[in-house]
Order: C-alpha cells, then structure tokens, then sequence
C-alpha cells in the first residue's frame, strides 16, 4: 500500500476505535436524557411510574427482579456497561489489527481524532452489536436460515463439496462471516471479504479469540425504548458465539480477507480464482453495480457459479456520491451482458434483517434470489 493510503487506513482504524470506545459515554449519555424527562413530570406523574408494577429484569440468578420506571434505567444503564466490557475486550484484542501499530501510537492517534463523537459512528456500533445478534446468535438462526440456507443449498447441490478437488467458495461484503464460516463448515475452501472495521473488528474477534459457545453476552436491543412489548423483549441478552469457530475442521481453508471488492479481487491474480462467488445483501452496497458484475465474472471461470440473495437497497442512493439505482428488471436485463445465464431466479420468503425479536416493528425485505452461471468473459469497461 502507498504511504498515502496506509495513513488513512490507519486513521480510518483509529476513528472506528474511537467509536467503539465511545460507545460507553454516549450510550449512558442518551440514557440520562431518558432520565431527565423522567424528572421533569409532574411529581404526580413520576410517582405513577415509579409505581409501575411491571418486572425489570436482573442479570444476576438470585437477584428479584425489579420494579418501576427508574429501575428499568438503572438496567438499561447495567446492560450498555456489559455491552461496553465486551467492545473493549474486542478493541483490545483487535489493536494490532493493522500489525505495525503500537498501543501508544494508536492511542494517541484515537485521541488526536475529533473529540465529538460521531452520530453515524454510534449508528454504526449499535449495528455491529444488532450483527452479531444476526450472525452468531441463537436468535440470528431463524433469519440466517432464510437467506443463507438457499444459497448453501444452491451451491451444494450444483458443487458438493469435494475433498479431492477443493471448491473455492469467495462470500464478498462477508460482515461478521458467518455465511462464509457456513461454507467452511460444509468443506468448501471459503474466503469472506470485508471492507468495514465495524464489521472485521467483530468477526476477527468472534472467529479467533472465542474459546466456548456462548462466551459473550451482548444486549443488543437497549437503545431504543419503542415498540417492546415487555421490559424483558428491550433487555434480553443474546449468547454469541452459538458455534465454536474453532471446532471448523483443522484442513478447512477459512479466510476473511479484509478490503474493498474491486480493489481486492479486480487484481489480475484473482482473474477465474473462485469456483462460487456467493454475495448475500451484498450488491446493493455499490455505486456501479455494472462494476461489480464485471469482476464476479472475472474471478470465475467459465462455468463458476454466482449465486445471490438480497433487496435493492442501494446503499449510496441519499449520499452525495454518484450512484446509480436500478431496478431488479433492469439488473437481470444486464446479466447476459456480463457473461451469465440465469439457471434459477425466485423472490424469497419475507425476512428482517437484523431484526428484533418481540419487536412491534419489523422491517421485512422480500429478497430475490438467483444463480447465475457463467458462461462467457466479459472485460472491464474503461474509465472513460
Ligand atoms: C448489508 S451487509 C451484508 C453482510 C452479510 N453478507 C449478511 O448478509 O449479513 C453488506 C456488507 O458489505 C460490506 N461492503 C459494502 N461494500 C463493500 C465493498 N465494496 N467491499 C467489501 N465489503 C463491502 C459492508 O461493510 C457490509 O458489511
């Protein structure tokens, strides 16, 4: 990498630190607000809901469960410290991500950076929790059972899996990795690519520094105070990991490769390298999406599969970034274009996305889901 670019990669690493340890302060910062409005009711008023006979949850066995409005606070204030505890401990074993970096020096970099914290940044963290929830929680099992079993079984039953001649399975836009750890575990030789440290912080944490299912109690539900049913639904916890990544079979092949697609895989190295590229709520995230299409057709050879599942959420359509947003038609009007000929195409059942367990509000998508098989090259389009 340039010097250039190396120095903002590290200052992009350092900033998504400070937002991780930022998440503390913030999250109670929000909390208190919820406790000043508390305090400027009516006395009348803070009575009645101090009264309120609803159980709180503890998270201690032994402990009665609590009761009244301030109480579920207090507990809300319990879970944000327990969320905290376990984004430091993944912070911590995350530092020498960028291997050259040294406690000081990042640090000091985490300190230099803006002392205001970042909304969007926040946004973010509150995503990577609601992640792990999706990926690696037993309440994540229904939800990944939607989407990442049809494109397993799209997979294995067109490429078993195969000890003599390995298939090389690429999952980009990978988050926390479990779909591509999902095609590890059936045999395949895997590799998941990730852009966000939001994202490769947790799963590098969850994928190497996790020595029993369930180590890691999250609360992922607490930033909000709308649409519970319970107190119980907004303070559940969720146990991640629900599978021991190290029980992965020693010969597996398992990588994440951290980097943005284009620039990792449009490389001449990586031109019919895949056997399978498996992209799932994953091509909505480009500003080309004919840029995408053109180096998934690179990296597989002549008959390589390319299965995919996922709305048309485009990503970059409200920044000020130039994106382009098509419609499903017009995506699937270009796949011969770029070398594939559809073998299956389908709308999939409803499903959330990281969505909330108990919730009065849900999100659903409606997928599509296709695979495509390629059947020709297709060269990258200059610049200009
Ligand atoms: C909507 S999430 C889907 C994550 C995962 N596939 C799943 O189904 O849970 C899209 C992911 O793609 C990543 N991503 C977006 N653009 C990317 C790019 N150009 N290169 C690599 N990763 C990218 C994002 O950081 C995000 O983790």
């Amino acid at each position: 990498m340039q010097d250039e670019a190396w120095d903002e990669e590290q200052k992009h690493f350092q900033a998504v630190l400070k937002a991780w340890s930022d998440y503390l302060p913030y999250s109670l910062h929000v909390n208190n607000g919820r406790r000043q409005s508390l305090y400027a009711l009516p006395q009348a008023h803070q009575a009645l809901l101090q009264g309120l006979q609803a159980p709180v949850p503890v998270p201690i066995n032994g402990v009665p469960v609590q009761r009244g409005f301030r109480a579920k606070l207090n507990e809300i204030d319990d879970r944000i410290r327990r969320n905290a505890d376990v984004l430091e401990q993944m912070a911590h074993f995350c530092r020498s991500f960028l291997g050259i970096l040294d406690e000081s020096q990042l640090a000091e970099g985490a300190n230099s950076a803006s002392n205001k914290v970042s909304e969007r940044d926040q946004d973010r963290v509150r995503t990577a929790i609601k992640q792990m929830a999706r990926d690696w929680g037993a309440q994540g099992a229904a939800e990944r059972a939607r989407v990442y079993q049809p494109i397993i079984e799209a997979v294995v039953r067109r490429r078993p899996p195969s000890h003599t001649e390995p298939v090389r399975v690429l999952v980009p836009g990978a988050g926390l990795g479990r779909l591509a750890f999902d095609f590890a575990q059936q045999g395949y030789c895997t590799q998941g690519n990730e852009f966000s440290y939001f994202m490769l912080i947790p799963a590098h944490f969850l994928l190497n520094c996790t020595q029993v299912v369930h180590e890691h109690t999250l609360f992922p539900y607490v930033h909000s105070g709308s649409n519970w049913h319970t107190s119980s639904d907004m303070l559940q916890p969720v146990r991640v990991p629900d599978v021991l990544p190290s029980t992965l079979d020693e010969n597996s092949d398992f990588s994440m490769v951290a980097g943005e697609f284009l620039e990792v895989y449009g490389k001449e190295e990586e031109r019919g390298a895949w056997d399978v590229v498996a992209t799932c709520y994953f091509i909505d995230t480009a500003k080309n999406v004919l840029r995408y299409l053109e180096v998934i057709n690179a990296v597989l050879p002549i008959g390589g599969l390319w299965v995919n599942a996922g709305p048309l959420l485009w990503h970059f359509e409200h920044e000020p970034d130039t994106s382009v947003e098509l419609t499903l038609e017009e995506v699937l009007e270009l796949l011969p274009h770029f070398g594939f000929k559809l073998e299956e195409q389908r709308i999939l059942e409803p499903q959330t996305y990281t969505g909330i367990p108990n919730s009065m509000l849900s999100h659903q998508y409606t997928p599509v889901f296709w695979v495509g098989r390629k059947v020709r090259d297709q060269g990258r389009a200059p610049v200009v």
